[in-house]
Parts: C-alpha cells; sequence; structure tokens
C-alpha cells in the first residue's frame, strides 16, 4: 500500500499521483530507491528535494530498499509492488508504473543498487521502480547514483552497465570513494546528498523548470 504519511500538503490522497488535477503545475520529481545500504539517506534526500521551492516529490521503493529507512521518515508519497497489483482490478483501473512515468518530469534513481542496474542496463523490468524506468520516455532526465560495495563496483561488468545507461541517455551522479559501511575502504559509496541535490538543482536550471530556486 502506498505509505500514509503526516505531511498536510499531500492530504488526501489521491489513488494515482497521474490523478491529481493540478492547477498550480509542480515540477514532479519521482525518486527511485533500491537496496543499498544508502537507502538510509531517503529521508534526509527527501528532505532536502522538498527545500527545493515548486518541486512535488513521490518515492517509488524497491521491497529490499524498504529494509533500510522507516516510511514514517518519508513525508511524501511512498510507492511499492503491491500499490501496482492492488490499484488493477479491471480494464479502467490504473496501471500504476504508466501513471508514474506520465506524472514524473525527472526520474531520480538514488541509491541505485548492482542488481536494479544490472536489471536496468538489460531491460529487466519484474518491479513497480524497473517497469517505470523500462517505460521511461527518455526526452526527461533520468538521473541514477550508483551504490555498491567497492569488490562490486570494481568488477568489470559495472564500468559496462553504466556505460549502457549512459548511452540510454541517462545522466550518473558517480559514486565516491570512502570506508563503506561494510567497512571497506574505496570506490562505491552513493554520492553524497548535498551532490545529489545540486545535481537535480542543475537539471532543473537548464530546462529552465524552476525559475524561482
Ligand atoms: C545490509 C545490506 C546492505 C546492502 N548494500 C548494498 C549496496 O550498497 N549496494 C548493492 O548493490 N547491494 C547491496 N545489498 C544487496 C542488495 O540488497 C540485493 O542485491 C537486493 O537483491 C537488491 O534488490 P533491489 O535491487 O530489488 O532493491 C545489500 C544487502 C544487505 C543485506
Amino acid at each position: 500500500m502506498a505509505q500514509k504519511t503526516s505531511t498536510p500538503h499531500m492530504e488526501p490522497r489521491p489513488p494515482c499521483p497521474a490523478a491529481i488535477p493540478s492547477t498550480e503545475r509542480k515540477f514532479h520529481v519521482l525518486v527511485g530507491v533500491t537496496g543499498s545500504v544508502a537507502a538510509l539517506k531517503l529521508p534526509l534526500l527527501v528532505s532536502k528535494l522538498l527545500d527545493i521551492p515548486g518541486l512535488e516529490v513521490t518515492v517509488v521503493t524497491t521491497e529490499r530498499a524498504k529494509h533500510f529507512y522507516s516510511p514514517q521518515d518519508v513525508p511524501v508519497t511512498l510507492y511499492s509492488d503491491a500499490d501496482e497489483w492492488e490499484m488493477w482490478k479491471r480494464r479502467s483501473d490504473p496501471v500504476l508504473h504508466i501513471d508514474l512515468r506520465r506524472w514524473a518530469d525527472l526520474l531520480l534513481v538514488a541509491p541505485l543498487d548492482a542488481n536494479t542496474l544490472g536489471k536496468v542496463a538489460s531491460g529487466i523490468c519484474d518491479n513497480l521502480l524497473t517497469c517505470v524506468i523500462r517505460a521511461w520516455d527518455r526526452s526527461k532526465p533520468l538521473l541514477f547514483c550508483p551504490a555498491m560495495n567497492t569488490a562490486m563496483w570494481d568488477h568489470p561488468i559495472t564500468a559496462w552497465q553504466v556505460g549502457q545507461l549512459k548511452a540510454f541517455g541517462y545522466m550518473e551522479i558517480p559514486c565516491v570513494s570512502k570506508k563503506l559501511v561494510c567497512g571497506d575502504q574505496g570506490l562505491g559509496a552513493m554520492a553524497e546528498v548535498e551532490t545529489i541535490v545540486e545535481k537535480v538543482k542543475e537539471v532543473l536550471f537548464q530546462r529552465g523548470s524552476a525559475s524561482q530556486i
């Protein structure tokens, strides 16, 4: 189920963001979160994005990502796989991954773990997030923030898969080198939240979508 949260400006929640009548159209940022330990930073990332004027944020999570944050710490609508299937009962019902790709002006996948990176690179779409990505309108920006253990990062398939995503026109926000949560030191940590938010702002400016920032 979409998580009910306590942010007043988002309530009452429609069943699907595409159903929101937009009198005052905001810029819609969809955040995809996957099962990297860096998903711990989801609440901080969402709150920093919400500090940008004129932005509306919705989150799509993988099941594994849920392990790393509490939904009550994420003050926006949060969709996961169950929502996709609960929403669709008959022909006239919304198909959530299609409505979300229509709703979103920008998709930010942060963190993007090795598993979902591999799926996206090869076109696999077996959950809500990968379906949104598979159906993504490539004229809109898609930013991704890889995050994985150094050994995974150093494997040659990673560079190949990241290159594949860039070839699709998606923008990498590169990982950084630091002591990882597992104790290893090296490349693979997700970019800092500040870096990610700055990149989002940069893209908004480039597209002339955030004159008031
Ligand atoms: C504690 C823990 C931390 C993990 N951190 C990462 C990570 O930072 N990067 C990564 O690629 N996988 C990480 N994994 C493995 C992923 O969670 C695993 O590949 C999972 O299947 C990803 O599913 P998803 O891509 O559908 O979210 C971690 C697993 C555990 C148990």
